[in-house]
């Protein structure tokens, strides 16, 4: 079996803080995957420590077989990430994002033309393609950060908490956005605090808490004994639970 993502005994601390602390878990090519945890228990890290924007101090992750610290460039080109926070230049439009992203991928002029046309299209932009980032509404710019993170037609799709702060209708916007590229073939990690959303979209479930991975299970495995996923996700990630 072919493992997208393959997370190895991962430590990752901050000074005496550890975030992570000896994570390990995989993810199969085309599987979409749910990452949860509360505020805080590590699920940024470990994405940092995945994607190559963080060190880390224990451990080993290979993507496709590349090793994130050895072979740097092949590993970060199977990713795309739409980080947690905005990051993107509140005066440029969605489209000269996308331009800007192709050219540091090494796309030449007329492939990143098409490309972010193509990809803008797919994610339902009419005119919004050419407005600033900042004069768009909060769907529009969390399509943004989805656009910039398929700009390069990686392999693996890392969200972190691609519907933040989203109203309903434009999360169910997202949510077929997402199974639609799933169905085409991405991997994707997903992280998020809205567990209907996971329950709907994954495959699988992998649950972290201070620092450690207390469930990492099918969906289906984890809700046949009748309980949802809030009831499972809430019992695992109470005081006790890890002792
Ligand atoms: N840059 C940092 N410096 C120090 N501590 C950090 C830093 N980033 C995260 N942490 C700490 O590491 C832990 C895990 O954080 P994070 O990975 O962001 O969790 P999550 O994404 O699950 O909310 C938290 O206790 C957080 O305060
Ligand atoms: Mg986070």
């Amino acid at each position: 079996m072919e493992f997208a993502i393959e997370i190895k005994n991962l430590v990752k601390k901050y000074q005496n803080k550890t975030a992570v602390d000896d994570v390990s878990f995989s993810v199969k090519r085309g599987e979409f995957f749910g990452f949860l945890g509360p505020n805080g228990a590590g699920k940024t890290s470990t994405i940092n420590a995945l994607t190559g924007i963080g060190q880390f101090q224990g451990g080993e992750i290979k993507v496709f077989g590349f090793d994130v610290v050895k072979d740097y460039r092949e590993a970060r080109r199977k990713i795309g990430l739409s980080p947690q926070e905005f990051n993107i230049d509140a005066f440029v439009s969605p489209r000269d994002t996308l331009y800007y992203v192709g050219g540091f991928f090494g796309m030449p002029k007329k492939e990143r033309v098409k490309r972010a046309d193509s990809v803008l299209r797919e994610l339902g932009f009419g005119h919004e393609a050419d407005l600033p980032f900042r004069a768009l509404s909060g769907g529009f710019k969390r399509r943004v950060m989805l656009a910039r993170a398929m700009m390069h037609n990686p392999d693996i799709l890392i969200l972190d908490e691609p519907t933040a702060g989203a109203d309903v209708e434009l999360r169910h916007g997202l949510w077929k956005i997402l199974s639609d590229l799933n169905k085409k073939g991405k991997t994707i990690l997903l992280t998020t605090h809205y567990l209907e959303e996971a329950e709907r979209l994954c495959d699988r479930i992998g649950i972290i808490y201070n620092g450690k991975l207390v469930a990492l299970e099918s969906k289906h495995e984890l809700i046949k004994d009748g309980k949802s996923i809030e009831e499972h996700y809430l019992n695992l990630t109470t005081n006790g639970a890890t002792q």
